[in-house]
């Protein structure tokens, strides 16, 4: 466990503009530009895979992360599907990766620095055992982000070590087989360099070092200068040790007119090792997981929270009906939800989430809830709310109905930054007149409405009667391309024009208006017009219960600037969404210094008191190039309109970084335009989730996994810019394990403080529990806080590192014609063994490749025996056995005869070429 703080590194001069193997730059090899490459090549070949396996052609119509999700999700996809979620999921593997150069800059094994190759690989082996672990829980979001991490520290040992000075063109497997040695390692008394006094020197590596094929690695010292005697050292301006002799470095990171060749190999090879780590894991997780960790998957979840208390009952009939219309109505479109999450809450109990993928199970689950006891209590709606925020998929949309104020009110602060962290949107099907029999005091449904409008959602109240009339605002949400265009609350009084750009690619565009007494109009670019009292106008449809209005615009909507026109003297709340491709994703990040700078996603509220930075990528229906990006920049949703426009940067790889000097005071939201290339029309998109700045900064660092049964230690570290004194400490974790932490600490003005908080996952906690963790300090006066959310996964300590073995014991392809073209009603066999030794056992075996049939017998013999057979026109097979751990064992066998004159050789021969073949791949 490292905790290293920025704040030095800031200190440390920035080394020009890098262009390799650092987290972001403008050059040409990146470490995110390795990554993305791997990851694109890894996504198209799965997709391909599962598209044939499906029997259609797999046919993006370009490149772009955006074609590649349309055409993976297969011509079932009648409909829009976004991008936004891949691509979100890109960036938070980029985001993690880039972070190892921050948060771990002065820690060798992440680097493979210092000849730390066993400690480097320990990192390897322990985050692929997490991340394979997270995927089976489905704990994507964790799986994603140590992913990040494991991949920088693999993709560096080809920029630190001198591997493909060695000669080598290929990875190094053996660093991602624990179960392997790590052989002719250089020893610490071994030199292996010599000195170079320009600091760039072609090849620095000694002669007797590349003769005997030693492995050695750069030394660097970001504090000192000291190494052993006769090392290598990583070389650059933040690397101390470059200056002791042997001077320079070997490090391969940016790309030299010296080190040309060596950069290309080093870049090849980490492509190269980073698609086998992506191979690993997909063959562990199968096909469709590895899609889904990736957020290529229909991007619509349901997911309801639900008061199941005595008066509920008629709230829970409505919420079936729902997920069966739901259900029902989008089966085989790209709207058709990808996952169904449920969590029931009472008094006092909440939970247990039900998760599935499974329509049937979602069903069937929903219809067992009835509404039983309580009744005259306010219930624990925040803890269920909790668990949703936790459980979801980031950005998803999540209904919560009750008809009583929540008990559980101490929760409010955490589920603010749960929303902020997650970018959900909570609305609230309230019905009841503000609680029953209010026993708590302190709650009402103002505190509802206070987190659907901090989340971009929505409070609806209506009378138990009219609910099934208002739900429509659910169906409307459950696609995979919902946009948001404006959103806007007031408190009432003057008369407010709202103008609002509607785009050619927006369909079932709706406005929603919450508030009572409301009159409005809105208006047509061509100056068409329609009041609150037309249900069915020249622009649209429009629907009123309780304190909602729907206004669905009809289809054939002009494109161009509306406008809407609002009165009320009661607080009101304005939302304009619609489906669409053209979207965007965004994140506050911070840049930070030292050897390797970048920026990092700010994981709490951005600083106040200097300007805030995002970093932007716009979706369009053809990747960034078919987008024109008009103006970004920050407004406030409630009160008094303010826009902040940003200054705008292009980071390539589709990103922008958007510069804002002064920030809006009090909570807002993002605002972009543009132009969409494609049909030369301007489009407006706003964010949901509400932001602000905060003065106060708290650092903390997850590097590890958490074993069950052990405590572990969390260091962190508490800041302000604003007034010093007491600040109250709280933290809360979904699954309520064991906690210890200060109630307070005690701030300096511009000083961190440092404090430890410690978590106690139970011994019995499955592998691959993912836990999160939402910490706040706050100033006494309660005027200023921040937060961090940090995720953690409980994963058992593995000892098993072997994968199963598989031995093909006998092939039968006599029958095979020589003339492929003739193959068509032949068919050929193989039979093989297969086992797991000493480990877990196997729990999967499946094709990686060939079409033909598979049988084995039972999967808990010590010996699994599998048949196999094909048609004689699928020529190759690839068997696949997982055990419980992940580990994947192989078996790869191919009946291709070579190509030329046909070899005659009689069928034995024959055969026991293919079979040593077949043994030399294990
Ligand atoms: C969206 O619009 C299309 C046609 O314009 C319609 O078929 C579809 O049902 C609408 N979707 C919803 C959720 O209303
Ligand atoms: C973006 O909005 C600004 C201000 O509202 C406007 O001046 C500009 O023309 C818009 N740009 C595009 C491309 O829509
Ligand atoms: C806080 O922790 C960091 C990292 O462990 C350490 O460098 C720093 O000296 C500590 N600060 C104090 C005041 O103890
Ligand atoms: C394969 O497994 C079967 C059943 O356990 C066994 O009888 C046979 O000897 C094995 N064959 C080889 C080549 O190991
Ligand atoms: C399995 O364990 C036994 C006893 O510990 C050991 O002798 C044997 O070599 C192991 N077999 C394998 C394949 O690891
Ligand atoms: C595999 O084939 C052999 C020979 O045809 C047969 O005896 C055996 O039962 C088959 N095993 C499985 C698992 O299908
Ligand atoms: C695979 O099984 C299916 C269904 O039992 C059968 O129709 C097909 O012929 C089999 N294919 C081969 C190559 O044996």
């Amino acid at each position: 466990m490292t905790l290293l703080l920025g704040i030095a590194l800031l200190a440390l001069a920035l080394s020009g503009p890098t262009v390799a193997f650092v987290p972001i730059g403008g050059g040409a090899s990146t470490h995110i530009s390795i990554t993305g490459t791997a990851l694109l090549q890894k996504v198209t070949e799965t997709c391909r895979a599962v598209a044939e396996a499906a029997g259609h052609e797999f046919e993006p119509t370009g490149p772009s992360p955006e074609e590649l999700v349309q055409a993976c999700l297969g011509p079932t996809a009648t409909g829009e599907v976004s991008g936004a979620k891949f691509h979100s999921a890109l960036q938070e593997i980029y985001t993690q990766n880039g972070l190892i150069d921050r948060d771990f800059v002065n820690s060798a094994p992440h680097h493979f620095n210092s000849e730390a190759f066993l400690e480097g690989r320990g990192l390897i082996t322990e985050g692929v055992v997490a991340i394979k672990a997270n995927i089976g829980k489905e704990n994507f979001k964790a799986a994603r982000e140590t992913l990040g991490r494991v991949l920088h520290t693999l993709q560096d040992f080809y920029s630190h070590s001198n591997w493909v000075e060695l000669g080598y063109t290929e990875p190094y497997t053996n660093l991602l087989r624990p179960d392997l040695p790590l052989e002719n390692l250089a020893d610490v008394n071994t030199a292996t360099c010599s000195d170079c006094a320009s600091g760039t020197c072609p090849n620095p590596i000694l002669p007797n070092i590349l003769k005997e094929k030693k492995l050695t690695s750069g030394y660097m010292g970001i504090f000192s200068a000291n190494k052993p005697k006769g090392k290598c050292s990583h070389g650059g301006a933040g690397d101390q040790t470059s200056t002791t002799v042997p001077r320079g470095g070997i490090s391969k990171d940016e790309r030299r007119s010296d080190n040309l060749a060596f950069h290309n190999a080093a870049v090849n090879a980490a492509t190269a090792a980073s698609l086998q780590l992506l191979d690993d894991i997909r063959l562990a997780a199968g096909n469709n997981d590895f899609l889904r960790m990736l957020g290529i998957a229909r991007s619509s979840v349901v997911c309801f929270v639900i008061d199941t208390t005595g008066s509920m009952s008629d709230d829970i009939a409505e919420a079936r009906a729902v997920v069966y219309e739901i259900i029902d109505s989008k089966k085989g479109t790209q709207d058709e939800p990808s996952e169904y999450i449920l969590v029931p809450f009472n008094d006092p109990s909440f939970g247990p989430m039900i998760r599935t993928t499974d329509p049937d199970k979602m069903k069937k689950e929903i219809s067992k809830l009835s509404a039983t006891g309580g009744g005259d209590h306010p219930e624990m709606c925040l803890s269920g709310l909790q668990v949703a925020l936790t459980g979801a998929p980031p950005s998803s949309h999540i209904y919560v109905f009750t008809d009583a104020t929540a008990k559980d009110i101490y929760l409010k602060d955490t589920i603010v930054a749960l929303i902020r962290s997650t970018r959900s949107t909570v609305s609230f099907f309230m019905t009841g007149a503000g609680g029953r029999k209010r026993r708590s005091l302190r709650a009402s449904f103002q505190d509802y409405k206070d987190l659907a409008l901090a989340s971009g959602g929505q409070a609806i109240q209506v009378s138990k009667s009219q609910l099934p009339q208002a739900t429509d605002v659910i169906l409307d949400t459950s696609t995979s391309a919902l946009v948001t265009v404006l959103q806007r609350a007031r408190n009432g009084g003057a008369q407010e024009i709202f103008p609002f750009v509607l785009d050619e690619s927006l369909k079932n565009t709706t406005i929603y208006i919450t508030g009572t007494s409301v009159t409005f109009t809105v208006t047509n670019p061509a100056g068409a017009t329609q009041n609150q009292n037309e249900a069915s106008g020249k622009l649209g449809t429009i629907q009123t219960v309780g304190n909602l209005y729907r206004i669905r615009l009809n289809a054939d909507k002009q494109t161009g600037t509306w406008k809407i026109n609002i009165m009320s003297k009661q607080p009101y709340s304005l939302k304009i969404t619609g489906q669409s491709t053209i979207t965007f994703i965004y994140d506050f990040v911070e840049s930070f210094g030292g050897p390797h700078p970048g920026y990092a996603v700010v994981s709490g509220r951005p600083q106040a008191g200097q300007p805030a930075n995002l970093m932007v990528s716009v979706m369009g229906r053809k990747g960034p190039s078919s987008m024109a990006i008009g103006e970004i920049g920050l407004v406030t949703v409630s009160g008094s309109q303010s826009v902040s426009n940003g200054k705008t940067t292009d980071m390539g790889n589709g990103e922008i970084l958007v510069t804002v000097d002064a920030i809006p005071s009090g909570e807002f939201v993002v605002l972009l335009n543009g132009t969409d290339k494609l049909s030369n029309s301007q489009f407006q998109r706003q964010s949901t989730t509400q932001m602000s700045v905060s003065k106060v900064n708290i650092q903390a660092v997850v590097d590890s996994s958490v074993e069950p049964g052990k405590t572990f230690k969390l260091p962190f570290s508490v800041m302000t810019q604003g007034s010093g004194g007491k600040y109250t400490i709280s933290a809360k974790n979904d699954r309520n394990f064991e906690m210890t932490f200060p109630d307070s600490i005690t701030l300096t003005t511009g000083q961190y403080t440092n404090a430890t908080l410690t978590i106690t996952p139970p011994a019995n906690t499955p592998s691959g529990t993912d836990v999160t963790l939402t910490m706040e300090a706050k100033s006494s006066s309660g005027a200023d806080s921040n937060y961090v959310v940090l995720r953690f996964s409980v994963v058992t300590k593995i000892t098993d590192f072997v994968p199963p073995s598989c031995e093909v014991v006998g092939v039968l392809a006599d029958d095979c014609p020589q003339d492929v073209s003739q193959c068509g009603p032949f068919s050929w066999e193989l039979s093989a063994n297969l086992t797991d030794g000493n480990g877990t056992g196997i729990t999967r075996i499946s094709l990686n490749q060939g079409n033909g049939n598979l049988t084995h017998t039972s999967l808990n013999d010590p010996v699994i025996s599998a048949n196999y057979t094909a048609s004689c026109c699928s020529q190759i097979v690839e068997l696949i056995a997982v055990d419980k751990t992940g580990n994947v064992g192989k078996c790869y066998h191919s009946i291709v005869r070579s190509a030329g004159p046909a070899l005659t050789l009689s069928l034995p021969v024959w055969l026991c070429l293919v079979l040593s073949a077949f043994v030399a791949r294990f």
